[in-house]
């Protein structure tokens, strides 16, 4: 079974949210790839980090995004990063992948990043500015829509893809 619609994102880009949108107008199920790693080995995605590192992280993330595409037929959310393994980039091929971008100064209020406190929260918004430049030729490869989601709210965002499909 084919999922209807893969949402990819970096954190903050409102995957979990519009999901939940999205699954509303479709009367569609939601499917997100960090609760099933999550429930698959019974930790969470934190532990997994400290505990295994990241590589073994991005293992299991591909596990699940593997198994959901097999499984799974509505929304379908993935981890931030999930796009990072090579083996989840081919098993996208085919599937409706919507990037929903974000810039900076959003995705950074979205996850809490308060800019007014710049010596404590500084490092980690510029850490959160790489990984998005890094990746965003990475989502734009894989998806097959895009939605800049900055000024939109997450039914505006919903919206927008169910006009695309
Ligand atoms: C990650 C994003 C997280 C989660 C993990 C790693 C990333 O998911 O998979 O912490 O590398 O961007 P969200 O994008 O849902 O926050």
């Amino acid at each position: 079974m084919t999922p209807r619609v893969v949402l990819v994102g970096p954190p903050g880009s409102g995957k979990t949210t519009v999901a939940r949108e999205l699954a509303d107008l479709l009367g569609a199920d939601v499917r997100d790839t960090d609760e099933d790693v999550e429930r698959t080995h019974d930790s969470t995605i934190a532990d997994l980090f400290v505990d295994h590192g990241e590589a073994h992280f991005r293992d299991a993330e591909a596990a699940a995004v593997s198994t959901a595409l097999a499984e799974h037929a509505g929304i379908l959310a993935l981890g931030g990063g999930a796009v990072l393994h090579a083996g989840t980039r081919a098993a996208l091929d085919g599937h409706r992948v919507v990037f929903l971008d974000v810039g900076l100064s959003e995705a950074a209020k979205r996850v809490g990043l308060n800019t007014a406190r710049p010596l404590l929260l500084g490092n980690v918004r510029s850490q959160l500015k790489t990984l998005m430049d890094e990746r965003r030729p990475i989502y734009a490869e894989v998806a097959a829509h895009v939605v800049s989601t900055d000024a939109l709210t997450p039914r505006e965002v919903a919206d927008d893809i169910v006009r695309w499909l």
